[in-house]
């Protein structure tokens, strides 16, 4: 009976590329998605771009653009990185969608009237002059254990501490440079601890794999906690229904995006968006997911449907991590590569074989070893696989017309190799792919070891057995035929070629139980070659240059003194530099940093506190020209409002220089 399973992979946010690292996650849904769809089973595989959140809304802001015009043009290119790795979506939408505000609110709305939702003040860092909450990313200072510089709010990662962002010293706001004030204000919160039985009996339900159930138990143990579900304004997201200025977490609208991305395919396609998602559905429901956004999806994706009077997850796939050559993928090693970087250079299914040969049903971390992934694909892929075809299609096509004999030479052999195809099912629909992978090469080299053992090109120079070179090349081709649709998931491309030169419509699991005898095939044409090293290295090479492109080099004499990260031009062009005479220069009491100026800008007068008393005398200062940022935020300070900053050179202390501009310079006169 074929099954109804709907698949989703997690959402990639819209704010960056798609790496490698990602593309572990699509590769293995498509292929789990591609075997069930070959099975004959109904599979529809649903996925969306994460579009909410404050990194989107500040990215935005960066670039001088909507974040609606930046996660349209993010959708676009990660939807072309994942077509050109073959990864086939039936549905591919985006959070911030009319059917996600929706199913968010509908959920929401379900869950408060169901008691589970509360509110109440909290405190929290913010930001004075950008006027938003600042998430704990968005803060760095001084570790509070170790004193470590430049730490973010949440953890040290030089001495692994882990505080709030009121413990940081000497903390600043990462988006202005402020210094964070605490504000308090109202905040929605979801009651996890209410689903704490019914989760416990979930996660023991075989739902989850047993190193997460290990973890769940870990939680459980700890104790399930409320869950903040509300941002403040400014915020890109949904608002919550009821509030004027409060907006729900993106991490509560984006799981429901695979329910939006789901029911924008079914209104497209006629079906019954309910029979999948109703309680006692008897759909599949299936979330391939990293092993780092597990707390979301086995804890509070379950609750939230659960208490909304929806079905829960058949299963929750959690993977690991792809790490590079061992390590972590580095930046200045060339190993956090783009899928638009591989892809300039190497064939997509190269990855997807490699991937599928090294994964399995685990939550374990694994290696692409670019030493081996060339090994892998020319050795096994390329040279067992693939050659069994070349080998011996080239006979059937020169000595024969293309014509396949009309027995097989080994029937038993066949039957052999077509009753391992349960046994490789299985192990695809435990998502065991390097098992899978294993059983299709060790029939590989049985083909191989059959082909030689005839030995054809002996057999075609003798008249009298050049009959028999028609049979064993038969045998040969339908024993790669066999193997061809086993690893169809993994290589589509490929196998939708060996298709075509078999002269085959696209082949179910089952088809190849019926040999191919008296039929004509195509002409050969290479459906794969070898990797080169060159092309690898010249990947690795263009990986580095991305980064030499943004950041400065890592000697010389800005080494200690980086170049910060690029901006747009538009982005430099809105500050308003100007030229101000510095009318009169004062101390402030309490501040042993700090000159009070004010400055004409050429009628205008600004009153401006800045930084200079360890490099200048209040006098020394008096009269002269400089030049201010004449269009920044006016910033409230201990001491009074300060209106403009005034720009200076060097490292600090005594040596500190203000900019003074060319002679002929007046005033408010612009800065270019
Ligand atoms: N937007 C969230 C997911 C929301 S799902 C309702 C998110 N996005 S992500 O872009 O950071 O990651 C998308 C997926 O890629 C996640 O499942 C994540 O675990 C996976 N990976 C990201 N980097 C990875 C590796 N280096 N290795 C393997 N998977 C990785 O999380
Ligand atoms: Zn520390």
């Amino acid at each position: 009976m074929s099954r109804k399973i709907l698949v989703t992979s997690a959402l990639p946010y819209a704010n960056g590329p798609i790496h490698l690292g990602h593309l572990v996650e699509y590769i293995q849904t498509d292929i789990w998605v591609r075997f069930q769809k070959q099975r004959g089973n109904q599979c529809i595989y649903v996925c969306a771009d994460d579009a909410h959140g404050t990194p989107i809304m500040l990215k935005a802001r960066q670039e001088g653009i909507t974040p609606e015009e930046l996660i349209e043009r993010i959708g676009r290119e990660h939807q072309q990185d994942f077509a050109d790795f073959l990864i086939a979506f039936d549905n591919y939408y985006s959070t911030h969608s009319e059917e996600n505000r929706y199913y968010s609110e509908l959920i929401y709305t379900r869950l408060k009237e169901a008691g589970h939702i509360t509110s109440r003040t909290i405190k929290q860092a913010y930001d004075p002059v950008e006027n938003m909450f600042l998430p704990d990313r968005y803060i760095k200072g001084e570790c509070p254990r170790c004193g470590a510089a430049d730490q973010y709010g949440d953890s040290c990662e030089v001495c692994g501490a882990t505080y709030t962002p009121a413990d940081l010293k000497n903390a600043i706001s990462v988006v202005s440079g402020a210094s964070p004030i605490e504000k308090e204000s109202e905040h929605y919160f979801f009651r996890l601890q209410d689903f704490e039985d019914m989760l416990q009996a979930w996660a023991a339900g075989g739902h989850v794999q047993s190193e997460v159930a290990n973890k769940l138990d870990e939680w459980f143990n700890d104790g399930l906690r409320e869950w903040d579900i509300s941002r403040d304004s400014p915020y890109f997201g949904f608002r919550i229904p009821g509030t004027e200025d409060k907006y729900f977490y993106v991490w509560l609208d984006a799981p429901i995006g695979y329910m939006a991305s789901f029911r924008n395919w079914c209104d497209r396609n006629g079906v019954d968006f309910d029979e999948y998602w109703k309680p006692d559905s008897e759909a599949e429901l299936y979330h391939f997911i990293g092993k780092d956004i597990v707390y979301f999806h086995a804890l509070f994706w379950p609750a939230m449907l659960d208490g909304a009077g929806f079905r829960k997850p058949t299963k929750i796939c959690a993977h690991g991590f792809l790490t590079v050559n061992g390590q972590k993928m580095s930046k200045s090693r060339g190993t956090f590569i783009m899928g638009r970087t591989y892809l300039r250079h190497l064939n997509p299914e190269y990855l997807r074989y490699y991937l599928a040969a090294k994964l399995g049903s685990s939550v374990h971390d694994l290696d692409l070893n670019l030493d081996d992934f060339i090994q892998r694909v020319n050795a096994d892929l390329v040279g067992k696989l693939v050659n069994i075809a070349s080998r011996s299609a080239s006979f059937i096509n020169k000595r024969f017309d293309g014509k396949l004999a009309d027995t097989l030479e080994e029937p038993a052999m066949y039957r052999e190799f077509a009753a391992r195809g349960e046994a490789i099912a299985e192990a695809y629909e435990q998502r065991e792919f390097s098992k899978a992978i294993r059983e299709i090469m060790h029939l590989a080299d049985q083909a191989n070891q059959y082909f030689d053992d005839r030995k054809p090109w002996v057999l075609a120079k003798d008249p009298a057995t050049l009959p028999q070179v028609q049979a064993v090349c038969t045998q040969t081709l339908n024993l790669f035929r066999v193997l061809m649709n086993y690893l169809k998931p993994v290589v589509p491309r490929i196998a939708r070629e060996a298709e075509a030169f078999l002269r085959l419509e696209d082949q179910s699991w089952d088809a190849a139980r019926q040999p191919l005898l008296g039929k004509t095939i195509a002409p050969f044409t290479a459906l794969a070659t070898r990797v080169d090293r060159d092309a690898v290295d010249a990947m690795l090479e263009e990986s580095k240059e991305t980064l030499a492109a943004t950041t400065p080099p890592p000697s010389g004499p800005l080494a200690d003194n980086p170049i910060a990260e690029q901006v747009e031009i538009e982005n430099f062009a809105k500050v308003d530099l100007r030229i101000a005479r510095i009318e009169d220069a004062a101390y402030v009491d309490g501040a042993d940093k700090l000159l009070q100026l004010t400055l004409d800008l050429g009628g205008e007068k600004r009153n401006v506190f800045a930084g200079l008393r360890s490099a200048y005398e209040p006098e020394q200062l008096k009269g002269r020209l400089t030049v201010m940022v004449a269009n920044l935020k006016p910033r409230k300070m201990r001491f009074g409002v300060s209106e403009g900053m005034v720009l200076a050179a060097g490292p600090g202390g005594k040596d500190l220089f203000i900019l003074e501009p060319h002679e002929g310079a007046q005033p408010g006169m612009r800065v270019k």
